[in-house]
């Protein structure tokens, strides 16, 4: 039997050399290049093209190539019954958190304001702040979210989560379920979205939740582009009661040419990058579950179709 990795982003000479050593004998294919489909048991994907899962008689089990899973449910297209497993790395976890600090540290040391005070060669301190009061707000307390509210705590920030099941952190605030978002929101001074994009969470950062928060908050998103209302985005920025945004993901990738986001002074834009599969770092979980999907065993790090994450 063999596996097909679908992704066009990918190195697939890099997979192949991890492959290799981690299952011996095993094939690794390349979407679309895929020889005899009835040999294919196992796919690796990646925003899969509409049909191609479902086009593989055999499959046994599908991987996602990344820890959200939202790209999968995109077409209703899935084989029916066929499990499906994510990515839940430390890499990733940690690009993450250190993504997230960053953003949160570089607005409130001022870093982009002292731009304009070096170019004179102008000693200008700005205000000062503490960590103790500000607050974060994480919406997402799993495998990412989690993380960056507990360094978030270490770092000394007033902390605050919301989840869809209670959830416990040390030192953190925990929110549960829809109906407590708004009061969850209310007192941070930066929002953090690291849910993943389902049904029940597309469109939740639009002008009702900005409207929830209070004037002067800043937005962190590196969870899905679908998860921000980008009109309601951008009218809140121009009203002033958003008064930054660092955004990693948009709801069109690569952002268009023409989004307002670009030049906007208040927004800081990066290449869905704060969090990448690293082969060196996924592989053997992914060659793991093709072992256990083998083996009959238990699988790692299995998605539940109807909840979508
Ligand atoms: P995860 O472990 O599945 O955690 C998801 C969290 O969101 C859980 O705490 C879950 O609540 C909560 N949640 C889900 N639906 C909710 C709802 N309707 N209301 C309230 N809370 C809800 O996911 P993860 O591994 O941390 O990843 C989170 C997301 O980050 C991914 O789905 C992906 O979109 C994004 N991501 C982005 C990048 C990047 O490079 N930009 C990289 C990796 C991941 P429960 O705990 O109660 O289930
Ligand atoms: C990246 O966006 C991921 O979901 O892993």
């Amino acid at each position: 039997m063999a596996i097909v990795l679908i992704s066009a982003s990918q190195d697939i000479a890099q997979w192949r050399e991890s492959f290799a050593a981690l299952l011996p004998g095993v094939e690794l294919r390349h979407w679309p290049d895929i020889g005899d489909a009835d040999e294919i048991d196992m796919a690796i994907a990646w925003k899969a093209p509409e049909g191609a899962l479902k086009s593989l008689p055999k499959l046994r089990l599908i991987c996602s190539l990344g820890q959200g899973t939202d790209h999968l449910f995109r077409f209703d297209d899935l084989p029916p019954g066929v499990p499906i497993t994510r990515l839940v790395d430390d890499s990733m976890r940690r690009q993450m958190t250190a993504y997230v600090i960053a953003a949160v540290t570089r607005r409130l040391c001022r870093m982009a304001d002292y731009g304009p005070y070096q170019a004179e060669g102008e000693w200008h301190p700005l205000a000062a702040y503490d960590p103790a009061e500000t607050t974060v707000g994480v919406l997402g307390l799993g495998a990412l979210g989690r993380d960056v509210a507990d360094k978030l705590v270490s770092l000394g920030f007033d902390v605050r989560g919301w989840s869809r099941n209670p959830a416990f952190i040390p030192g953190v605030e925990c929110f549960t379920g829809k109906r407590s978002l708004a009061e969850m929101l209310g007192p941070c001074d930066m929002v953090c979205c690291l849910l993943p994009l389902t049904t029940e969470t597309r469109g939740i950062l639009d002008g009702i939740a900005f409207a929830a928060m209070k004037p002067g908050v800043y937005l962190i998103n590196s969870a899905r582009g679908g998860h921000v209302v980008e009109a309601d985005l951008l009218a809140a920025l121009k009203s002033g009661h958003l008064d930054g945004a660092t955004l990693d993901v948009f709801e069109e990738e690569p952002l268009a040419a023409d989004s307002p986001l670009w030049d906007h002074p208040k927004v800081t834009v990066t290449p869905h990058i704060s969090a990448v599969t690293l082969v060196h770092s996924c592989a053997e979980q992914i060659a793991e579950n093709y072992r256990r999907m083998k083996a009959g065993h238990p699988l790692l790090h299995v998605v539940d179709p109807a909840r979508q994450y």
